[in-house]
């Protein structure tokens, strides 16, 4: 077990202890899920990952298995004996079948298996947003809260780690994104240190949110992307039309209250946390 010596303030140090609870982390190879089986082994959990594929470069000490959110292949052999599940499997292409159907079947299994505790992720924000991603973000966090089991719902700006991609991906077309649209990003291992410690800490049977430590707005993020990659792009204006629009330059990204300790987007660069430039 761990205990605990974070704080309403958002000081996340935890201090280690051995423990044999077992975690699955679903989705454990992607950006979050991977640095979730990190801090999970860190904090004492037997982890195992589960996705699709087999990572290239497994995670030391994190066993992995496969399994499929879409057709349920897998996930009851991946969960015998668990006692709790991150979920922070991810897709943008069939988001419906696999972050609103396959949870609600994920959340069934886990029933079935004893699992006494589901920990799901989504985006602060998501629910004023019209886009089809978002809206199955919104009926994700909808099928976590009517969970059957002990949930908890942690709700994340948007990562470091995806804007540098998204920026990098722009790059490659030489031109960058500006408009007035703010955001707040947060590194994912800062969203990860706050998993960990509900895992440990037990269900919350609510939704919590977590952002990152200052608010700034499309164009200076990706500006400060530039400066640090020193790609020449064409400054492009993201219009976004409707309310979809106004509620992306009204914040609905962001959330100030739940701002958390962590670098900025430009601290996090100057790390070399970064992946290299596209
Ligand atoms: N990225 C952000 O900025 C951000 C911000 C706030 C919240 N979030 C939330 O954080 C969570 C994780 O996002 P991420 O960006 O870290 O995701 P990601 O990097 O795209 O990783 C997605 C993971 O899900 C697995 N997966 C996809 N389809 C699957 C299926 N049918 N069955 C089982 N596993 C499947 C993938 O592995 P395989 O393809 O091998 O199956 C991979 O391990 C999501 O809930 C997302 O909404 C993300």
């Amino acid at each position: 077990m761990m205990s605990a010596v974070g704080n309403p303030a958002g000081n996340w140090d935890h201090v280690p202890m051995s423990t044999d609870r077992k975690a699955v982390v679903v989705g454990g190879t992607g950006s979050l899920g991977r640095e979730t089986c990190v801090q999970m082994v860190a904090a004492g959990f037997e982890t195992t990952a589960v996705s699709r594929h087999r990572p290239d470069s497994p995670v030391p000490g994190v066993a992995h298995r496969v399994a499929d959110l879409r057709t349920g292949a897998g996930l009851e052999e991946a969960l015998a004996g668990v006692d709790v599940v991150v979920d922070a499997a991810n897709t943008v292409r069939s988001p419906i079948e696999v972050l609103v159907e396959g949870t609600s079947g994920l959340i069934e299994q886990c029933r079935q298996s004893e699992v006494g505790h589901y920990i799901g992720v989504s985006i602060v924000g998501c629910e004023k947003i019209g886009f089809g991603y978002y809206r199955a973000k919104t009926a994700q966090e909808q099928v976590i809260r009517e969970a059957p089991i002990g949930w908890s719902l942690i709700k994340a700006t948007q990562f470091h780690d995806l804007l540098a991609s998204a920026f990098g991906g722009l790059a490659r077309y030489r031109i960058s994104p500006r408009g007035p649209i703010p955001l707040q990003p947060i590194a994912a291992a800062g969203v990860v240190r706050r998993l960990v410690e509900i895992a440990e800490d037990g269900p919350l049977n609510r939704t919590e949110q977590v952002a990152g430590p200052e608010i700034s707005d499309l164009g200076t993020l990706a500006r400060t992307w530039q400066d640090h990659s020193g790609r020449r792009c064409l400054p492009v204006r993201v219009v976004v039309p409707g309310k979809t629009g106004r509620m992306l330059r009204d914040g609905a990204l962001t959330d100030s209250g739940a701002a958390a300790p962590g670098p900025t987007f430009a601290q996090w660069l100057k790390s070399g946390t970064s992946p290299p430039s596209a």
